[in-house]
């Protein structure tokens, strides 16, 4: 798809009239475009379009259990998406007042009319009205509700230039409207307001342009910090991995934490520059930037500090490293999106996440992690691809190579009726017979989609009584699947399923796939069953395993073990990957 960029020629300028009727045009026939707002650039769809929204999700390659926020055209559409709990009417009506239209967007019970693809099934919409023109204008001439995340792929850092947004999706999308560099340079603050005597309790879900000293006026304000947010999942969506570079990041406290290893190349992200703060002499830099060169300031930094990531990223040094920022005023949110960045491969299970099953109805700890520097992957061996390797149900014992990696599926004992598996072994006999060996690339194409691939969509039916969609089940075997990861294995990515489990992983050193499964299904087999107060089998004994023959393989399957929820339809943060989306 070609992408089309549209600059109007002064910003704002009123001769953005071309730009706006084009995207309207492109909204109205379901496509996404991508806009400025004043906090980051977003990718719009219309709302109330299923599969316009839909179109957002497979643009980003962003999981379904991640919500959108929902940008209305005037304060006053309010109601036609959201339920306003009388209890809060008074001090939303304040909030919207002063900071509508702005960067703040408040979560309220959702009505019916907008689609549960939005708000990830949550019964809550994320609500906002964007103050850039360019966007209002959009929004108010196509008069409908624009559901718009970040203009980036998922994952990655948010855009806050038109260029950022063309790195990240030219060639998927249709338009981009450039509106110039975005005003704030984060994204929008979210809140929940409860009601409270006597005043209402502000709660902070995501930190942003909007910060707790302006909210506080309002009513008592408390921030969510990163691992109550893990636990709690008030919003599924904030996952520890987002705005993440691909080189590996380091956010440090102090100067002193900072000790370069030789031969490494390292670049700082400083606050201002000054020699005094203790960073600029810790070592031969590749490269300085910035966040506000001078006497420092934070909402100056804010502005830069997206873009600044960006160009660091770009450098191909091996680690960034950034210091730390004052937490107050826009601080907060700056940190917690160094946090978020920082957050690699092999930390997410050290992560505290053990009050979850019992602090939320919704599952906990959105487990999708950053992803891994490059090395990581060109350390991966494949499967020689020009040997026959299907190894299930085929070549019995299954075929194990040492530091290949796995897809392996394994199923609830009672995930699939038994008259149907019996069906499924016939047929299987009868396309064996029909298909001797050697196999051409059309006979293995054919194989996989009547049988290993039919078998998951039988899976996705959600046959039996799938145990691991009670949160507190789904994460034991959440939690047994990272409790090895770095040690015994590298998990690449991994699905909780309601009544099975997918998994990629590279077993390591001594350790074999085998005995993996074995201790990951008995760990979890007798959980579960203590869990339930009974006894029995818990999982099915036969399982499913392939190995990946190829890097585009690895994608594949990690791609569709993300997308395994959305595709069966379901909601679950008990899934993660960090294989990259490119
Ligand atoms: O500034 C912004 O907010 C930008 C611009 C484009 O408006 N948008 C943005 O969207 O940052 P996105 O998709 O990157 O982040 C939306 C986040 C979700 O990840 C989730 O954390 C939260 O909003 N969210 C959405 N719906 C929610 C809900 N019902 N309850 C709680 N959190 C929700
Ligand atoms: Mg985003």
């Amino acid at each position: 798809m070609e992408t089309r960029v549209i600059t109007p020629e002064f910003v704002p300028h009123p001769d953005t009239k071309e730009a706006v009727s084009e995207a309207v045009r492109l909204l109205q026939a379901g496509e996404v475009v991508a806009l400025p707002t004043e906090t980051v650039y977003g990718l719009a769809a219309d709302a109330l379009n299923p599969a316009a929204v839909a179109k957002i999700f497979e643009t980003k390659e962003r999981p379904a259990f991640d919500p959108l926020i929902v940008h209305l055209p005037h304060k006053k559409d309010l109601p036609l998406v959201a339920e306003v709990p009388p209890e809060i009417n008074a001090v939303l009506q304040k909030l919207t007042d002063r900071f509508w239209p702005g960067p703040l967007t408040i979560v309220l019970p959702k009505k019916p009319v907008v689609p549960d693809l939005v708000t990830a099934g949550l019964p809550s919409v994320a609500v906002r009205v964007s103050a850039n023109s360019i966007f209002k204008k959009v929004a108010q001439t196509l008069n409908r509700p624009l559901a718009a995340p970040s203009a980036n792929r998922f994952g990655s850092i948010s855009p806050t230039s038109a260029s950022a947004v063309e790195a990240e999706l030219s060639g998927r999308i249709p338009l981009i409207i450039d509106g110039g560099a975005t005003m704030h340079g984060l994204e929008s603050t979210i809140i929940k307001i409860e009601p409270g005597a006597p005043k209402a309790l502000i709660t902070i879900l995501r930190p942003g342009p909007v910060t707790a000293e302006d909210l506080k006026l309002y009513g008592k304000v408390q921030t969510v910090t990163r691992s109550v947010v893990d636990e709690a999942t008030e919003a599924p969506g904030q996952l520890a991995s987002h705005y993440a570079p691909r080189t590996p990041l380091r956010l440090l406290t102090k100067p002193s934490d900072f000790i370069p290893e030789p031969g490494k190349r390292y670049a700082l992200m400083s606050y201002r520059g000054e020699a005094k703060d203790g960073y600029l002499g810790l070592t031969d830099w590749v490269e300085v930037m910035m966040l506000s060169p001078g006497k420092g300031k934070l909402p100056e930094a804010a502005v830069r500090f997206f873009y600044i990531l960006r160009a660091l990223d770009h450098l191909g040094v091996d680690e960034i490293i950034a210091e730390p920022l004052a937490e107050h005023g826009v601080g907060v949110a700056m940190m917690d999106r160094l946090r978020r960045a920082a957050h690699k491969v092999g930390q997410a299970s050290s992560l505290p996440s053990n009050k979850a099953s019992q602090a939320s109805s919704l599952p906990s700890q959105p487990a999708t992690k950053m992803v891994a520097p490059p090395s990581f992957y060109q350390n991966l061996r494949y499967f020689d691809p020009r040997a026959d390797i299907e190894n299930e149900p085929r070549n019995l014992p299954h075929w194990r190579q040492p530091g290949l990696s796995y897809f392996v599926t394994f199923r609830l004992a009672d995930a699939l009726p038994q008259e149907k598996l019996n069906l499924w072994r016939e047929e299987r006999r009868q396309f064996l017979e029909a298909h001797p060996d050697p196999w051409t690339e059309a006979t293995r194409g054919e194989w996989f989609r009547r049988f290993p691939g039919r078998l998951q969509e039988w899976l996705d039916c959600g046959y039996g009584e799938c145990w691991l969609k009670q949160p507190a089940l789904g994460k034991i075997v959440h939690d047994a699947l990272r409790h090895f990861d770095g040690e015994r294995y590298d998990l690449l990515a991994h699905v909780v399923m309601p009544n099975h489990v997918h998994a990629l992983l590279t077993p390591k050193g001594e350790h074999h796939l085998d005995q993996i499964l074995h201790s990951w299904k008995s760990f979890t087999a007798g959980a579960i069953n203590k869990a339930l107060g009974r006894t029995g089998e818990v999982w099915q004994h036969e399982g499913y395993d392939h190995i990946v023959r190829s890097p585009e393989a690895l994608w594949t399957i990690a791609d569709y073990i993300v997308k395994n929820p959305l595709k069966a339809g379901i909601q679950t943060s008990f899934v993660g990957s960090c294989v990259p989306n490119t």
